[in-house]
């Protein structure tokens, strides 16, 4: 075991090749992997960053190094799952206090063993700031949002009058997800409209529970996606991950102020960094994915590494280079 800062140190001194980051990122489980899975007639699925295998009884949350921008997969980023299931299990054990969630423990550093749900095909976002393709469009002139108004004269980067829940319909792997308001959810079957209060409900206790923690370490918790579903008994849990740099906007609150007052944006802790990036190669989403610099992809992880180390208070460790899926006991 060694901290996750001397290995991208090592990574940064190699010249930064492309193929020392893959030396050191977990891409996903092999085709033997998956066969040996199958054959056991156990379900493997392949999501854009994590891979699970589920059972009747538990659902293991593989956490890959694969990143991935605007829907698309766009590199590998070295101890990304690492720092990520590090985040999520500190978040979701600290959620425990407020909702119900569907973690059990962490049997590797980067497996999450969860209650399995059936999930309600939405994405729950929660935004406090004007901010992303919320603010890209409000400066269009739209001030509908999934059936809530906004009036007039809001700045981007400035916080909203209230958080606003923006729910998305979640589509396939890579697919865009389609903003839909609660009622449109309700008449597509999503959820129910007593489902959707209880869910709501969830959404914005959590979002304030985030704020709050996330203020006391100096972040802004901009805004955030949650996943919700039904275990077995009917319970609904928070489920997925909360709260990461991968499904959150993060900026320092220190110099928040200044920088909105010297006309510049927030300094960031999210995957921005390489969104802009992309938008700068004029790539949104469609066509081609750019190949994004080595030194891009390590200043991301120094940020995820932050990002953990200050939620959990020391230094995080790893076990190094994994290049093949840990084998976890399954119940
Ligand atoms: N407890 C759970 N039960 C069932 N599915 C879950 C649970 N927690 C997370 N998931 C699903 O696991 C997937 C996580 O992998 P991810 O790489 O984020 O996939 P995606 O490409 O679908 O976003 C998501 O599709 C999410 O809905
Ligand atoms: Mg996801």
């Amino acid at each position: 075991m060694k901290p996750i800062r001397e290995y991208l140190k090592e990574i940064s001194q190699q010249n930064e090749s492309d193929q020392t980051v893959e030396i050191h990122s977990f891409k996903g489980f092999s085709e033997a992997e998956k066969k040996h899975y199958a054959d056991r007639h156990i379900t493997v699925y392949a999501g854009k960053v994590r891979e699970l295998i589920r059972t009747e009884k538990e659902l293991l949350i593989y956490h890959t190094d694969r990143l991935s921008a605007f829907d698309r997969y766009v590199g590998l980023v070295p101890y990304k799952g690492t720092m990520l299931a590090a985040i999520s299990d500190y978040w979701l054990k600290a959620a425990a206090a407020i909702v119900p969630t569907h973690l059990i423990d962490r049997p590797h550093e980067r497996v999450l063993r969860c209650i399995p749900c059936t999930p309600f095909k939405v994405e729950v976002i929660v935004r406090g700031y004007m901010a992303g393709s919320m603010a890209r469009a409000y400066q269009k002139g739209i001030r509908e949002f999934c059936g809530v108004h906004l009036p007039e004269g809001l700045e981007a980067y400035h916080q909203l009058p209230a958080p606003i829940i923006t729910p998305t319909t979640k589509a396939a792997a890579y697919e865009h997800d389609e903003d839909a308001s609660p009622e449109q959810l309700i008449a597509q079957g999503v959820c129910t409209a007593q489902e959707w209060q209880e869910i709501a409900r969830m959404a914005v206790a959590l979002f304030k529970f985030g704020q709050e923690k996330y203020l006391e370490k100096g972040w802004i918790l901009v805004d955030t996606k949650y996943e919700f579903g039904r275990d077995a008994e009917g319970k609904i849990r928070v489920i997925d991950e909360i709260h990461t740099p991968d499904s959150s906007r993060l900026w320092v609150e220190k110099t928040y102020s200044h920088q909105l007052a010297r006309g510049e944006s927030p300094e960031m802790l999210d995957k921005e960094i390489v969104r802009r990036y992309l938008m700068d190669q004029g790539f949104s989403g469609h066509g081609t994915v750019p190949r994004v610099p080595v030194s891009k992809l390590i200043a991301l992880a120094e940020t995820y590494l932050k990002v953990a180390e200050t939620l959990i208070g020391r230094d995080l460790m790893s076990e190094g280079p994994l290049q093949h899926a840990p084998e976890i006991a399954l119940h």
